[in-house]
């Protein structure tokens, strides 16, 4: 293992990693999510030396669920099926976290995979309401945590 890093990166960099672990089987196009390109979204490499091998993106998105102005979601949140446990979906969370706490966030929620829920949970963030289907994707539940402003 080398140096690991976490840069910033364009959508198009994410594609890989998002299609291997999110999309496996499904045509590129479905990596492409809705407002990638916008100019306040921001998306996060992690890098073994220059290894590419997880991602996650922030979206300056609004959830009906809660009245905050300022709310994050996050999506997109994958690393690489054979470095998965090793602690890289934590050092991630933790950059996106403070990324949006630099953008004085009230709101970071997202919809989790529900084989997801566990991790997060021990991250700190919290279920609301019941689960949901995805289309095509399966069970979700949406998580949230507040941030002190
Ligand atoms: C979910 C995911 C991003 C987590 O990243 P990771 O690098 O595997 O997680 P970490 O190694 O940093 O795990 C951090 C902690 O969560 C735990 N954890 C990780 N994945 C877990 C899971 N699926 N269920 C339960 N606990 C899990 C780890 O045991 C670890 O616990 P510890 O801090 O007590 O040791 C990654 O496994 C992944 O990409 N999974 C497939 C795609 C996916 O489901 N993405 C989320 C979409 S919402």
């Amino acid at each position: 293992m080398g140096e690991i890093k976490i840069k910033k990166i364009t959508y198009l960099d994410t594609f890989p990693v998002r299609s291997a672990v999110l999309r496996q089987g499904k045509p590129i196009e479905t990596c492409f999510f809705l407002g990638d390109d916008a100019n306040d979204t921001t998306h996060f490499g992690l890098f073994d030396e220059n290894n590419l091998i997880g991602v996650a993106s922030v979206f300056k998105v609004k959830n009906e669920n809660f009245d905050e102005k300022n709310q994050f979601q996050l999506r997109g949140m994958a690393v690489l099926n054979e470095y998965q446990g090793l602690g890289y979906g934590n050092l991630i969370l933790d950059e996106v976290c403070k990324f949006v706490d630099a953008q004085k966030a009230e709101v970071l929620w997202f919809n989790a995979r529900e084989n997801a829920v566990k991790f997060y949970q021990n991250f700190g963030f919290s279920v609301l309401g019941n689960s949901f289907e995805i289309p095509e994707i399966g069970t979700h539940f949406a998580m949230f945590k507040y941030f002190v402003v």
